[in-house]
């Protein structure tokens, strides 16, 4: 057993389970989170590595299911808009992707086509002018989602989230100019349990 700064304990196979179990999750039950979860799942994401330590992460929790339905519409709509421009061709294979749907088509798609139905969105951003924020915000991430499996929810990175920026909602967020949103991480209680998709197994390169 390990203990960590915020006095936790874990330990280290528990935390390979984690990795292995966490799933992209596109479905889930009409059960809410409890905000001291979100805080807790939160709390691990700022546990993250950042260059330099600056931490440029903001979080910005939407758990309006109104609000996130609503929103998840005009995020399809801006972002169907922005792949339109460079032809139809790649906007019906974009718009593919943003319909990913890992067990066919449900109804709830039609409500949430971005959020899938999940009772919590976290927007992410930094600073625009921070060239390693990227980097910072995917560990942040993968803290949170791996933070939020071993609590018992689930979750998915919703990289179309950052099409909110083109929305007229954008700003009920109240993000400063100053910062940008790098991802979104949808948080809930699935409702589906996915195959683990396929890993590549043929990247490792060992200089002997
Ligand atoms: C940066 C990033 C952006 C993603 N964006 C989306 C998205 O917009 N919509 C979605 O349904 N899944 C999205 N995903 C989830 C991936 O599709 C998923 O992680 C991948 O298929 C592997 O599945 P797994 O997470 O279950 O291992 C995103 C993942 C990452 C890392």
């Amino acid at each position: 057993m390990e203990t960590d700064t915020l006095n936790k304990s874990v330990s280290l196979s528990e935390t390979i389970r984690t990795i292995y179990q966490r799933r992209a999750v596109r479905k889930y039950t009409d059960r809410p989170v409890d905000r001291e979860l979100i805080e807790e799942v939160i709390d691990a994401g700022r546990m993250a590595p950042s260059a330099i330590n600056h931490q440029p992460w903001q979080f910005y929790v939407l758990t309006d299911r109104k609000l996130i339905h609503s929103l998840s519409k005009e995020i399809a709509g801006t972002a169907l808009k922005e792949f339109v421009k460079p032809g139809l061709k790649g906007a019906i294979k974009q718009a593919g992707h943003l319909l990913h749907f890992s067990d066919g088509f449900h109804f709830q798609a039609l409500k949430d086509p971005v959020f899938h139905g999940a009772p919590v969105v976290i927007f992410i951003t930094a600073p625009r002018d921070n060239e390693w924020a990227p980097l910072d915000i995917g560990m942040c991430s993968q803290n949170m989602m791996l933070a939020a499996r071993s609590l018992g929810l689930d979750t998915c990175p919703v990289g179309f989230g950052k099409f909110v920026e083109g929305t007229e909602m954008f700003t009920k967020l109240r993000v400063p100019a100053s910062e940008h949103v790098l991802l979104s991480i949808i948080v809930g209680y699935g409702d589906e349990h996915p195959e683990l998709p396929e890993r590549a197994k043929n990247n490792i390169h060992f200089i002997d």
